[in-house]
């Protein structure tokens, strides 16, 4: 049937894994093609059964090579070394580069169109072992949170505009002022005190588990984008957020890339400053519904 053939896309084309599963009636997670308005059609997953299911994955942080520090494959902070002019490094959080396939989610950064184009309430954060594939993600993440407090509709609906609002940018402003919004969240999997023992004993210390925060800010006026399932309560933010401008003053370019300080006191050690093995070699999964 030639017509409806023609007509297909027009009555296929979700804009988010939300409108998917509404619309749609679609209840199985996994990976889905999405279009955008201005019709870029893409590849992504969409997990259509936690707390009601409809979450569109539109971003993950991966930290291919920690002693790397701004280098290639810090997309999420900057790829072009640390220095203080180039202050939002590669810009990332705020701007419209897409990077990656969802596929490869856990081996790369990703960054899909629905990231800057889906208007959303609420993100949710999956931590899920580097390279795993994806049927195996929903099983092997190990700490997943959601926020239920439609912030979003606050800041524009998505981190995009919000992050435009909170710039994610060397000097934008200092501690602890300057810090962009703190939410509580709810775990799906793991607790808050799960959560907190992900970080070193040092970064436990100056921070408080069952929140997100978006654009930390540290004792030397650099950015950092997220903060893991933790509100800072002290200034020390490099240990625990991801993410960043392109420079970092202390000791720099020490605390320079994606995951931004999470081997000051050694690689996956856990003492002082240190995170552990396990989130250090987990990428970051986003999703907004
Ligand atoms: O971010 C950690 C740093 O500010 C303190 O480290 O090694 O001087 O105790 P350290
Ligand atoms: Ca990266
Ligand atoms: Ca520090």
């Amino acid at each position: 049937n030639l017509s409806l053939c023609k007509r297909e896309p027009e009555y296929f084309s979700p804009r988010s894994c939300k409108e998917l599963m509404e619309r749609y009636k679609t209840e199985e997670d996994g990976l889905y093609y999405l279009t955008s308005p201005t019709g870029v059609v893409y590849q992504t997953y969409c997990d259509m059964t936690t707390a009601g299911g409809g979450w569109t994955l539109v971003a993950s942080v991966h930290e291919n090579n920690l002693y790397g520090k701004c280098t290639t494959g810090d997309r999420w902070s900057s790829q072009q070394g640390g220095r203080p002019n180039v202050p939002d490094g590669d810009g990332s959080w705020s701007n419209t580069v897409t990077f990656g396939t969802a596929e490869a989610a856990t081996s790369d950064d990703f960054k899909n169109p629905g990231y800057y184009d889906i208007t959303a309430e609420n993100v949710a954060v999956w931590h899920v072992p580097n390279n795993e594939r994806v049927d195996r993600w929903k099983l092997t993440s190990f700490l997943r949170y959601h926020t239920e407090t439609k912030f979003l509709k606050s800041y524009g609906g998505n981190l995009y505009s919000l992050f435009k609002q909170f710039p994610v940018k060397y000097n934008a402003g200092s501690c602890p002022a300057n810090h962009g919004p703190s939410i509580p969240v709810v775990y799906d999997v793991g607790d808050a005190t799960f959560n907190h023992n992900l970080f070193g004993p040092n970064a436990r210390g100056e921070t408080e588990p069952g929140f997100i925060t978006f654009r930390a800010i540290n004792y030397e006026k650099a950015a950092m984008a997220i903060c893991l399932g933790v509100k800072p309560k002290g200034c020390n933010t490099e240990h625990s957020c991801i993410g960043g401008g392109g420079y970092f003053p202390q000791e720099s370019p020490r605390q320079c890339g994606d995951f931004a300080s999470f081997d000051w006191d050694g690689y996956g050690t856990h003492v002082g400053w240190s995170a552990s093995k396990q989130v250090t070699e987990a990428a970051v999964f986003i999703f907004y519904r």
